[in-house]
């Protein structure tokens, strides 16, 4: 791929879990009946669909599958998919195809079945390695579970990353300082740690509005920040984003530097969002929300599209600023610049370097430690 080639990859939304964890405001339902091949269906006449309306900058870099609970899914299901992505845009060599899997769902069978499906990546939601943090948090495995499951990724031969999640109420440095070196200990290519977000509508935000959860306090939320920069930079897997940590280049999530690189992408499955090129505009497209209403949809339009909107350059610029900032290797101006046509304010910049927030080598535009939790505020002073 050449360095200004725009990366394309395919997102597949599966909305639904076992049983909803009461901090999640994900597209989910619960999983009442059975295999949804009705919303099988709809997903692979989605691809069609779109295969017939966009303009595709290459084939696939990626294709990812995430939810909800896509390890839900029979690996027959999750062959079927990759076979229309691949039949529709076509697959670059040795592209990442990667699956959300709880650790309930992650037997040896399930998981070499996976592989035979064609999933090299596996990203498993450990969320702790502590019982009781585990029974807090409302997951349905333990941490021994958990622990088999990566076991069984790595003998069927994935690239494995693992999701955790720090600052619950309550919890001390020393105790995560504890819970990271376990997490650590499990040596994988590449680990998400994300602090406990209360959002409302969830279990969790309906507790903290009644006064009976208190959310942790914002100077405890950055010091566990640093404490993880600390230990896994140690550890030989430093950030690479904001929250995302690999041991190198090649353990990085491609499907995900796709959206911090704003580039395009494509998503199917109810609610799914996806950036694309239409007529030579760059568009937002907004499946619909709930998968009865997003099976009609495809039916009916041809793909499962509810909202279709023109990016107009300003907000193209506003999004690659706020999503290519959260990269540790910063954003390419020259390449914004050739895109879109769009210079950053010298004034603007010049005070935010001085101010030690940013720096600018080459042509990246990098945020210092300091900023690294007001990004969104960096990006209003400098481009407003
Ligand atoms: C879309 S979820 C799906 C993962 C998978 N279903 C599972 O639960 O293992 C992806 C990840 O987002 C994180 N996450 C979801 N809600 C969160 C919240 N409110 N605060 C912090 N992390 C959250 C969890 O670590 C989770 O593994
Ligand atoms: S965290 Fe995962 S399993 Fe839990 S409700 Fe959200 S998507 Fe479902």
């Amino acid at each position: 791929m050449g360095l200004n080639a725009t990366p394309f990859g395919l997102y597949v939304h599966w909305p639904y879990c076992t049983r909803l964890c009461p901090y999640c405001d994900f597209n989910i339902y619960r999983n009442r009946n059975g295999d949804h091949d009705d919303l099988l269906h709809a997903i692979l006449g989605d691809i069609e669909g779109h295969g017939r309306r966009i303009t595709a900058p290459g084939p696939l870099q990626s294709l990812s599958f995430g939810g909800g609970t896509p390890s839900l899914m029979r690996p027959e299901q999750i062959a079927a998919v990759i076979k229309a992505a691949e039949r529709v845009f076509g697959f670059v060599d040795n592209p990442e195809i990667s699956l959300e899997a709880n650790p309930d769902a992650l037997s040896e069978d399930r998981c070499q079945g996976f592989a035979s499906a064609g999933i090299n990546r596996l990203s498993i939601g450990v969320q702790s390695l502590d019982d009781q943090e585990l029974k807090f948090l409302g997951r349905d495995h333990s941490a021994e579970e958990a622990r088999n499951a990566i076991k069984a990724a790595r003998n069927a031969g994935m690239r494995i990353s693992a999701d955790f999640i720090y600052d619950l109420p309550d919890q001390s440095e020393t105790i995560w300082g504890q819970r990271l070196e376990a997490a650590l200990e499990l040596d994988l290519e590449h680990y998400s740690f994300y602090a406990l977000t209360i959002e409302p509508g969830t279990a969790f935000g309906v507790q903290v509005k009644k006064g009976r959860m208190v959310p942790a306090p914002e100077e405890r939320s950055a010091a566990l920040y640093d404490l993880t920069q600390e230990h896994t930079k140690a550890a030989g897997v430093g950030a690479y984003e904001v929250s995302n940590h690999a041991r190198n280049i090649a353990g990085q999530s491609r499907h995900n530097l796709i959206y911090w690189q704003s580039g395009d992408w494509i998503g199917v499955g109810p609610g799914a969002h996806g950036r694309a090129t239409i007529n030579g505009q760059r568009m937002e497209l907004v499946a619909a929300r709930h998968p009865g209403d997003y099976n009609a949809t495809v039916q009916t339009r041809g793909w499962g599209i509810a909202t279709k909107d023109t990016l107009s350059p300003k907000e193209i610029v506003m999004e690659a600023f706020s999503m290519g900032l959260r990269l540790r290797a910063g954003l390419d101006l020259a390449r914004l610049q050739k895109r879109t046509g769009f210079a950053v304010p010298k004034h603007n910049l010049q005070n935010l370097i001085n101010d030690g927030w940013l720096e600018v080598d080459q042509s990246m535009l990098r945020v210092q430690p300091k900023g690294w939790a007001l990004i969104d505020r960096l990006v209003l002073e400098l481009l407003t």
